[in-house]
């Protein structure tokens, strides 16, 4: 086992801290997917996230900060973002905003843009690092770009290995998909990513939102690319009856027979225990010995959208 791997105790998120104030990125658990932090501040440490993961540099990062008051530092809030922030901070939402000037944020996190979107995560971990860092931390998914979402210590080890300083272990993450992302700086709100705070949760607050068009997705939000979230092996949704040595995701209690091996998202057909365990299973089942994951058809209502639009991606040709 990686010994960079380290049990979330007030000792190891300390240790933490002190990485990340020298400019070292550090792995750590948020409720919804394993995040590789690194100092927003720190143009080095920013440009060492985007190198590590491998990632374009025109996708912007989430910046992570433990309170509205230290996000209001950061943005401008207006009165849709002070509601939403009260109702679904901390948790799984990401706020894009116009950054402030005197933020002190890297430009190279907000790759050009001059805006930034900032999360507050839930998971009692990332609270205690972000206090203990006293500074705002630039946090994508812990994962090459494209591939699967860790939800697991052991999954950033198997991704990133030696590029991380040390991996804060505190078990799988509860939420299972990445926040919903929602840009606020026009006049009509726009949904760039489904994630963990449904649609209908935001429509509730706000009204009605605009989902954003595939089209413009790159400079807007690169977790909209058309391949992202890519196993190894390729993906195929809406299945019904198995393709020889394919291997089954389940929905519901029921699974057709003949497929090599099946894991079961949720037996009992519920939406928030398929997605925590999403990317884990994408994960399980991608083994050499089967020549493709299948997938059985899954709502698209409430935590399904962020779900099968996560599968699209994983599905989507590269
Ligand atoms: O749940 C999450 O959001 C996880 C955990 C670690 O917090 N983080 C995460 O980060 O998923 P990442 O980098 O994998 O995805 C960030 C998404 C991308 O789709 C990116 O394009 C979008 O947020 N984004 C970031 N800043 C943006 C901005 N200024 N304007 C538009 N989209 C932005
Ligand atoms: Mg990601």
């Amino acid at each position: 086992m990686n010994t960079k791997i380290v049990a979330a105790t007030d000792k190891a998120i300390a240790r933490a801290a002190r990485l990340i104030a020298k400019g070292e990125l550090i792995a750590f658990p948020t409720e919804t997917v394993y995040g590789l932090g690194g100092d927003a501040t720190s143009d080095t440490a920013v440009a060492r996230i985007f190198a590590v993961k491998g990632r374009p540099r025109f996708n912007p990062l989430i910046v992570h900060v433990p309170g509205i008051a230290e996000a209001e530092r950061l943005a401008l809030f207006d009165e849709r973002a002070r509601r939403l922030a009260e109702q679904f901070w901390p948790g799984p939402l990401s706020l894009v905003l116009p950054r402030r000037a005197d933020s002190g944020l890297s430009l190279l996190a907000s790759a050009g843009l001059d805006t930034v979107a900032l999360r507050v995560p839930a998971h009692p971990t990332a609270q205690a690092l972000l206090r203990a860092c006293g500074r705002p931390l630039a946090a994508p998914s812990a994962n090459r770009s494209g591939r699967v979402s860790p939800t697991a210590a052991a999954h950033v080890a198997g991704e990133l290995g030696d590029a991380v300083a040390l991996i804060l272990d505190a078990g799988s993450c509860p939420v299972g998909v990445e926040s919903t992302v929602l840009d606020l700086t026009g006049a009509v709100p726009v949904l760039l990513r489904p994630g963990g705070v449904t649609r209908e949760a935001l429509s509730d607050v706000l009204g009605p939102i605009e989902i954003a068009a595939e089209a413009n997705s790159p400079p807007r939000s690169p977790g909209r690319l058309p391949s992202h979230y890519a196993p190894g092996l390729p993906v195929r949704l809406d299945a019904g009856d198995p393709r020889p040595g394919e291997a089954l995701l389940a929905f519901g209690p029921d699974a057709p027979a003949g497929f090599a091996e099946v894991a079961f998202l949720s037996r009992s057909g519920d939406l928030a225990e398929a997605a925590a365990n999403l990317f884990a299973m994408l994960r399980r089942l991608d083994r050499p010995e089967f020549t493709g994951i299948a997938v059985m058809p899954i709502p698209d209502e409430g935590l399904g959208r962020a779900i099968n639009d996560r599968l699209r991606r994983a599905a989507a040709p590269r």
